[in-house]
């Protein structure tokens, strides 16, 4: 059922509510469980600087990927909600844990576009030599029908090995990428995929792209990593404008971000991720 303007249409959670119809100056709403959607985000602002954009990271409530599917619709609910209070024009899920489990049922209830990340399985499946590929992916993601459906669609050619890596959001989202205890846990993940003579790895996280430099470093030169932000940003870019809604304002756009666990050392790591001072802002 499609949202229209002031129609109330109440989902098992809650009443999602378009206010107004959307203006080409209205922000982009992105978010994630914590920092992983940064790396979405970053690429969106690079290619489409004019743009207002609104993160939010749901870091009180991550890693997602340890929560029931219910859950994970319940918080995708509340910030799309909370997204619409603030008149955006788009959202973009920049989770691929949040996307599998609630983005069919939110594209249901609002009308606006919602753009998901959906893992460069058919891009790798393509590239890959001896067609031995896999995705790494939270383990909400890995057991997700929808995400199984889609791996599915490559196995008639292509050999995908599904490898969740539990704990590695963690380690990220607490700024602890650079120690012997993330080195051991890719490690842990990655040597197996190598051993079974995988050339291509897809990021079926969000999060992952962060610490792409140490799986560069664990599985070297022959191995293809593949990444989702630049296809995300693309299909965002394709959307505004069949909405006529590219922002076409010649200033640069303003970035607003918020956190559910708002501190200061999560100012710290945004800031760091984002390679500018930001002020990180209490969400909701
Ligand atoms: N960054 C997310 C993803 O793309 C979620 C990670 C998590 O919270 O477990 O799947």
């Amino acid at each position: 059922m499609l949202l229209q303007n002031n129609i109330d249409i109440q989902t098992a959670n809650l009443t999602l509510k378009n206010e107004r119809p959307a203006v080409n100056t209205d922000a982009i709403g992105i978010f994630d469980s914590g920092v992983g959607g940064l790396s979405i985000a970053q690429c969106i602002e690079k290619q489409l600087p004019n743009e207002n954009l609104l993160y939010v990271a749901d870091t009180l409530h991550a890693p997602y990927g340890e929560k029931s599917p219910q859950f994970i619709q319940q918080r995708v609910n509340e910030i799309a909600q909370w997204f619409i209070e603030r008149n955006v024009k788009a959202i973009v899920v920049a989770c691929n844990t949040a996307t599998v489990n609630a983005i069919d049922q939110l594209r249901q209830t609002i009308s606006m576009p919602v753009i998901g990340v959906e893992p460069a399985i058919k891009p790798a499946a393509n590239l890959s030599k001896n067609k031995k590929i896999a995705i790494l992916v939270t383990k909400a993601t890995a057991e997700n029908q929808r995400f199984l459906a889609l791996v599915g669609q490559y196995s008639y050619n292509t050999q995908v090995t599904i490898q969740p890596c539990p704990g590695l959001v963690e380690l990220i989202e607490q700024d602890k990428k650079n120690t012997a205890e993330c080195k051991s846990l890719l490690n842990a993940y990655l040597l197996p995929l190598l051993a079974k003579g995988v050339d291509t790895i897809v990021l079926g996280c969000t999060h992952y792209p962060l610490v792409s430099d140490l799986i560069k470093d664990i599985c070297g030169n022959d191995v293809v990593i593949m990444e989702t932000a630049q296809p995300v940003t693309e299909q965002l870019q394709r959307q505004l404008k069949l909405h006529q809604l590219i922002n076409s304002n010649s200033r640069l756009g303003t970035k607003a971000f918020y956190s559910s666990m708002h501190c200061s050392k999560q100012q710290a790591l945004f800031s760091h991720i984002w390679q500018r001072p930001l002020q990180l802002k209490h969400y909701p």
